[in-house]
């Protein structure tokens, strides 16, 4: 294993969007950061790549979290909206990977980051970036509601068994970040409208200047990253800050 760092952020979904911002604002921080993604971003100090498809499950499983730090940091970012399409008419292939890339890689990654690290790091952190379709149903999107919802209770039921084991000074989050400007966003105005009953509404979102800059949410998510007993609730949005 390599030297101990101070600090050390794992962050999948790195390459744009909100894992891009997250990435910017806590190498300011002076956190060491690995970031995985399947598009190549450019390595930098303290910033290191790892190319992995997050549906590809054996790579998934092939990973290990090799770099060790006294405070130990993931957040499972990465997401895919899938097909907008209502069930019925939806790809089996769509189905499989939303659930793989939002629900079972970070389950997995999840699982191995907390045998790595719980017994010997002395502050641990999940942060499952989330959404609030996984509270609700959303026209044409059941796959990604499912997943998030599921990343949701695993996020809870993990959170109660750190505890029931007395694992202090470990923290779990499912983050809702509202309504942000990203490449998810414009992928969801290019669905077709005749299968999206929510269309027009996710165009004039943009239209009237409503979404949230990535910027602006990594922001609201370090406060959880800095002050994480200030969150008592496992799934929060950042809304309610
Ligand atoms: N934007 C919103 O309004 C919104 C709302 C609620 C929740 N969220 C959640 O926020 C998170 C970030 O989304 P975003 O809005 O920033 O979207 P985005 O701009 O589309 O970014 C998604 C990131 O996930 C990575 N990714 C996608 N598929 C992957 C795969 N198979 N393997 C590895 N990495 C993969 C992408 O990198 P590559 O393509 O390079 O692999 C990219 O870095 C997601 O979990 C999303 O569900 C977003």
């Amino acid at each position: 294993m390599a030297a101990q760092q101070n600090k050390i952020a794992y962050i999948t979904g790195c390459s744009r969007g909100i894992g891009a911002a997250l990435v910017d604002l806590l190498l300011d921080l002076d956190y060491q950061i690995i970031g995985i993604a399947r598009s190549n971003v450019a390595e930098r100090p303290n910033f290191k790549f790892i190319k992995i498809d997050l549906n590809d499950l054996e790579a998934v499983q092939q990973f290990n979290f090799s770099q060790d730090a006294s405070e130990v940091l993931l957040i499972n970012n990465a997401g895919i909206i899938g097909e907008i399409s209502p069930v019925g008419q939806v790809s089996d292939q769509s189905i499989q990977q939303v659930i793989n890339v939002n629900t079972i890689a970070p389950q997995i990654l999840m699982n191995k980051f907390i045998k790595t690290f719980s017994k010997k790091a002395k502050k641990g952190h999940i942060i499952n970036i989330s959404s609030g379709a996984g509270k609700h149903p959303i026209d044409a999107w059941a796959s990604y509601c499912a997943s998030k919802a599921a990343l949701d209770l695993f996020s809870q039921t993990t959170a109660e068994e750190l505890k029931a084991r007395e694992i202090l000074n470990w923290h779990i989050h499912a983050i809702a970040p509202g309504v942000v400007d990203t490449q998810m966003q414009s992928d969801i105005r290019k669905a077709n409208p005749e299968n999206f009953k929510l269309h027009e509404r996710f165009v004039g979102l943009k239209n009237d200047n409503e979404l949230s800059d990535p910027k602006n949410v990594a922001n609201q998510i370090n406060k959880v990253i800095q002050q994480p007993s200030d969150y008592p609730e496992t799934v929060i949005s950042v809304r309610d800050f």
